[in-house]
């Protein structure tokens, strides 16, 4: 069987193209054989890309104005843009879930039935169903600029900003999920886990090397980017037709291990943890 997952002259998008799982989830495509169109602040070396927009997830119209001109139809949307806790706390929520949303927003009336949209989310968004109420205020605001308000609105929540902007994803791509799917558009987000990318000595920095070194992956290592890059591409094929609002959780065994009580909570989460 040729052309397995489908994406042989699939128009896709890719944020954060230029490094890390971004970089190896547009790799991989253009290997498959989609006209893959790139979107980050930096420039990407993967080649045979079909274009790349220079474009900063931090301002609404840059993003209105890139895809504007991508345009035409799109198949697949990949969010795969994202800064870490290292970052100023509301640069961290504009990129990780405003600009991404924004992104997702403009190209949905790009899509035809069949289209998707893969995020990439993390293990820090792991809590966001106990969160919703806090979450439904930020995933609920109608556009960009309401968005940013109410970021700028709490500055208490704030101190967790990249968990927070996790676990929005996961709500968003749960609440979207639903009424997407009448127009036979599916949205899934993934949760990895630690991964050796450029993003993690930021990760170090900000927690400490021997918290990201010890973090309990009951595989037994850091995952390397194309272990992240792979399921995003499996879940954006039409081979996935009947997954939608998934969470998918990347992270060698983290979640069994905590849900079943085999790794204790409060050894993995010491103060700090929800901003790894
Ligand atoms: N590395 C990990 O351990 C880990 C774990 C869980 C989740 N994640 C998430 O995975 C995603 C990919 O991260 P990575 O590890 O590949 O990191 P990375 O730093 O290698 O890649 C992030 C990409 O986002 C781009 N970007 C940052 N700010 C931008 C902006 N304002 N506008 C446009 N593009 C911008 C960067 O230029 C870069 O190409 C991120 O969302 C990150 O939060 C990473």
């Amino acid at each position: 069987m040729s052309d397995v997952l489908q994406y042989e002259g699939k128009r896709v998008i890719v944020t954060g193209a230029a490094s890390g799982m971004g970089a190896a989830t547009a790799q991989i495509l253009v290997d498959l054989g989609a006209e893959v169109h790139a979107i980050d602040i930096k420039k990407p070396e993967v080649t045979g890309l079909a274009s790349f927009s220079q474009c900063d997830l931090r301002d609404p119209a840059q993003i209105d104005e890139t895809v504007r001109k991508i345009g035409k139809i799109v198949n697949a949307l990949f969010n795969c843009a994202g800064l870490p806790n290292t970052f100023p706390d509301l640069d961290v929520m504009l990129v990780n879930f405003c600009g991404l949303r924004q992104v997702t927003e403009s190209v949905i009336p790009l899509m035809i039935e069949g289209s998707s949209i893969a995020s990439i989310a993390s293990t820090a968004g792991i809590g966001w169903m106990q969160n919703m109420e806090l979450l439904f205020g930020l995933v609920l605001t109608p556009d960009f600029a309401a968005a940013r308000a109410w970021c700028e609105e709490h500055p208490k929540e704030l101190a967790n900003a990249y968990g927070l902007s996790k676990e929005a994803i996961n709500a968003y791509t749960a609440f979207r999920s639903f009424n997407l799917a009448k127009d036979g558009i599916r949205i899934n987000c993934v949760n990895p886990g630690p991964t050796d990318t450029p993003m993690m000595p930021e990760f170090e920095k900000a927690v400490g090397k021997k918290y990201m070194d010890d973090f309990p992956v009951p595989l037994g290592r850091h995952a390397v980017a194309d272990e992240q890059a792979w399921p995003m591409v499996f879940l954006n094929s039409p081979r996935s037709s009947f997954v939608t609002g998934l969470q998918f959780d990347c992270d060698g065994g983290f979640k069994g291990g905590l849900f079943t009580g085999q790794i204790d909570p409060t050894v993995l989460m010491p103060e700090g943890f929800g901003d790894a």
